[in-house]
């Protein structure tokens, strides 16, 4: 359908806006979106799309939400989990604790760090979780918090019993839960908007960056250095690994996983 052209020229814009690459392995994936969105916009003609995309943002954030991967689910990646209770227990007990989740899609992983906390610490203590995504419709779902059986498969029942209320449309977040958790629409890259959450303890980056090239890679990881508290920690998905920004970070083994520290300033003097 699309010339190599055309298809170019969407795939850069997406780069852009996003760090996401789309190879040429990607192109039936990304001809089909545009086929739909232009079919939803009511337009025929490549050209006018792609002026369409970049001339109006809300076009362009319906597009980048048809192309994004915003896979989640609760309680993914335990052995994760079990490494923030550590860490906090160990290290962030007297504190007021913020961690960022960035990307938090639908809001399964913010929500689990927020069951996690109130576990470790209790519901009442002082601790907040930012969620960020670049999607619009993503992030309207975990305002929302009303999850299905998919969403919540791994979750222990113990916690889906007392975090979670049972409706006919599913399982929606206790709204003493829901207060500990807000989101907000940005971009990794976006330094400025970033700046604005203020900094935090703990950063969850994980399945994002496996998208990403080199370049969007160490944008974002050096974006999330100056978040992330002198002696914080960054997490990863498993499949991330920090290759050159890793100089950043000193990678260390909390309860068998891999987690990444930010120096404390006086470790790095001599
Ligand atoms: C696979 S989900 C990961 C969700 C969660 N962290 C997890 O591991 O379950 C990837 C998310 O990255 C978001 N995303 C893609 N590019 C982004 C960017 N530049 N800034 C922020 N979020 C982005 C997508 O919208 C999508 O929701």
């Amino acid at each position: 359908m699309l010339t190599d052209f055309y298809f170019n020229i969407v795939t850069s814009l997406i780069y852009e806006k996003t760090g996401i690459v789309f190879d040429g392995k990607k192109r039936y994936f990304v001809e089909n979106r545009i086929k739909e969105h232009m079919e939803e916009i009511g337009t025929t003609s490549i050209k006018d799309y792609i002026y369409r995309l970049k001339t109006d943002k809300e076009v362009l954030k319906e597009f980048i939400s048809k192309i994004t991967v915003n896979e989640t689910y609760f309680y993914r990646e335990y052995y994760h989990l079990k490494a923030l209770s550590k860490i906090i227990q160990d290290e962030f007990r007297s504190v007021h604790l913020r961690i960022l989740s960035i990307p938090c899609s639908s809001g399964e992983e913010p929500y689990t760090i927020a069951i996690i906390l109130s576990e470790v610490l209790g519901i009442h203590s002082r601790f907040e979780v930012i969620g960020v995504d670049i999607d619009k419709n993503a992030l309207e779902k975990a305002v929302k918090a009303v999850y299905g059986r998919r969403s919540v498969y791994k979750l222990p029942s113990e916690y889906l019993d007392k975090y979670f209320d049972k409706r006919n449309d599913g399982w929606v977040i206790k709204p003493f839960l829901k207060r500990k958790v807000k989101f907000y629409e940005g971009n990794i890259l976006d330094k400025q908007f970033l700046n604005r959450l203020g900094t935090f303890q703990i950063v969850f980056c994980k399945n994002l960056l496996i998208y990403f090239d080199e370049n969007s890679r160490a944008r974002a990881v050096n974006n999330l250095y100056d978040l992330i508290q002198d002696g914080g920690y960054l997490f990863l998905g498993h499949a991330e690994s920090l290759s050159r920004a890793s100089s950043l970070f000193e990678p260390v083994k909390v309860e068998g996983s891999i987690v990444y520290k930010k120096p404390a300033e006086d470790e790095d003097e001599w």
